[in-house]
């Protein structure tokens, strides 16, 4: 059972990450967006930390979106990375996307997966709703990689809000209520075995979790679309399409997933 302030709750993260990268962790009440607060510690020199908040007003997403989530609904997180080879950027995320989705995937009875770039998915092939996402900003020489995960979601919730995603505790196969804490120390504790990896395991071992490989999708680029057959990732984590024998390499763009290549 989760302990009921964020005080208790960082405590408990604090006791589990000690002795790691990120045992300078906090968990506040409330903030604007975690990654906003980390982007400006690194300005000031800060150093490797974690911060999690239980609200946040002004949340961002990816592609300049906002992300909301009720208060105490979910995980939202956010670490500071130093010393990442910029080569090895795209790899620093997935890391924390690949660490959610194998913790998550241990919580629920359906697949949980990652989606090209970095969604965490849950859900059978072809019905997979959004978990969490991921976003990173480039803050100097320093990573902020933000995760919002999606733990408890009361039983009634905005229509497209249920349309899009769904939250861990509509899966759970023992329990009725994610327990946050624990999530948030399980996801940094394998987020920083995965960073401690090489990028050629760490592809490996994404790409065994990505539901977006094998897939016929609709790429959405800034200057349209294309729809293909996503065949591999590369080795700097960008996308390789084929369509009709051509092959292109992709470093960003939103993915559908339309059906399974036959
Ligand atoms: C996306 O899928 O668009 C990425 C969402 C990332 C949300 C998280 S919540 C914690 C961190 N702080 C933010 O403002 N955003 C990220």
């Amino acid at each position: 059972m989760e302990p009921r302030t964020e005080r208790a709750h960082e405590a408990f993260v604090r006791e589990a990450l000690a002795g790691t990268r990120f045992e300078n962790v906090r968990w506040v009440a409330e903030t604007g967006s975690t990654n906003d607060d980390l982007s400006e510690v690194a300005r000031q020199g800060g150093q490797e930390q974690a911060l999690i908040t239980d609200l946040q007003t002004a949340g961002k997403g990816r592609r300049d979106r906002v992300w909301t989530a009720p208060a105490e609904s979910g995980v939202l997180m956010s670490v500071l990375l130093r010393g990442v080879d910029p080569a090895d950027g795209f790899w620093s995320v997935g890391a924390v996307a690949l660490a959610a989705s194998e913790v998550i995937g241990e919580l629920v009875d359906v697949p949980c997966t990652v989606k090209w770039p970095n969604d965490v998915m849950i859900g059978e092939p072809g019905r997979e709703k959004k978990v969490a996402g991921v976003l990173a900003q480039l803050v100097d020489d320093a990573i902020i990689v933000g995760i919002g995960m999606n733990a408890n979601w009361p039983e009634h919730v905005p229509r497209e809000m249920s349309e899009r995603g769904t939250a861990i505790n509509r899966h759970l196969h023992v329990e009725t209520q994610v327990d946050r804490p624990a999530l948030a120390a399980g996801v940094l504790r394998r987020a920083i075995g995965h960073l401690a990896s090489d990028r050629t395991t760490l592809r490996d071992a994404w790409k065994q979790r990505c539901s977006t490989l094998h897939q016929q999708v609709r790429l959405h680029l800034a200057t349209g679309s294309i729809v293909g057959i996503a065949i591999d990732i590369a080795i700097d984590g960008a996308l390789q399409i084929e369509d009709d024998g051509q092959v292109t390499t992709h470093q960003v763009g939103d993915v559908v997933h339309l059906r399974p290549a036959t």
